[in-house]
């Protein structure tokens, strides 16, 4: 579905990098070498999948346990963050980019992949009826706009690229240099 997304994502990583929620790990390979990654996730089982994948790969990674909507890292703490498919899942996306960008240093840039509302009408009239079985069964969200709560987050929008019916967007936002980090006054 998402093409050659995680190579787009990845390859624009640069510094200290966070990357929330990294699952089972799947965008491991395609990190530049010369990154310090440090991933975070609340589940132990993809924590332990990410740990086997690093360790396949002899790549690096300081593996935590934690809640995109709470991270326990300092602000201004990451030049890059990534979160790739999974602002669909977490159950306040709002408050998780908020978090995305508290850790993210001023000038440091923001990177997502996801599956998102489609362009047309018909379109997203299909995903809201998917949506009415996969939130209850999966917590899976068809209908989210990430590049609304970026914006609302103040980050500057560098790229934005959407194909699939514009379901499938991946955007690098970078956090303004003037920006000192800190709670976001966008969320209360
Ligand atoms: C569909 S997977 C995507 C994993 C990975 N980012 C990828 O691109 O393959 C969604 C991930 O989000 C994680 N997740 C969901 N809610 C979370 C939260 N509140 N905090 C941290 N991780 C969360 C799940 O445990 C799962 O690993």
């Amino acid at each position: 579905m998402v093409g050659d997304g995680r190579q787009w994502v990845c390859s624009q990583a640069t510094g200290d990098v966070l990357e929330v929620a990294i699952g089972t790990g799947r965008n491991l390979p395609f990190y530049p070498e010369d990154i310090r990654l440090t991933g975070i996730d609340f589940s132990p089982a993809m924590l332990e999948l990410a740990r086997r994948q690093a360790d396949q790969l002899g790549r690096k990674v300081d593996l935590r346990l934690g809640d995109a909507q709470a991270l326990e890292l300092p602000d201004a703490s990451f030049d890059t963050v990534v979160c790739t498919l999974s602002l669909c899942a977490i159950p306040d996306e709002r408050r998780a980019v908020a978090e995305m960008k508290r850790v993210l240093r001023p000038g440091g840039r923001l990177l997502l992949l996801d599956h998102v509302a489609g362009a047309p009408r018909w379109f997203r009239a299909i995903q809201w009826v998917l949506e009415l079985v996969t939130r209850p069964a999966t917590g899976e969200h068809w209908l989210r706009r990430p590049l609304l709560q970026v914006k609302a987050e103040g980050l500057d929008v560098e790229r934005r690229e959407r194909s699939k019916l514009g379901m499938v967007e991946r955007l690098a936002a970078r956090k303004p240099p003037e920006d000192g980090g800190g709670p976001s006054a966008a969320v209360p």
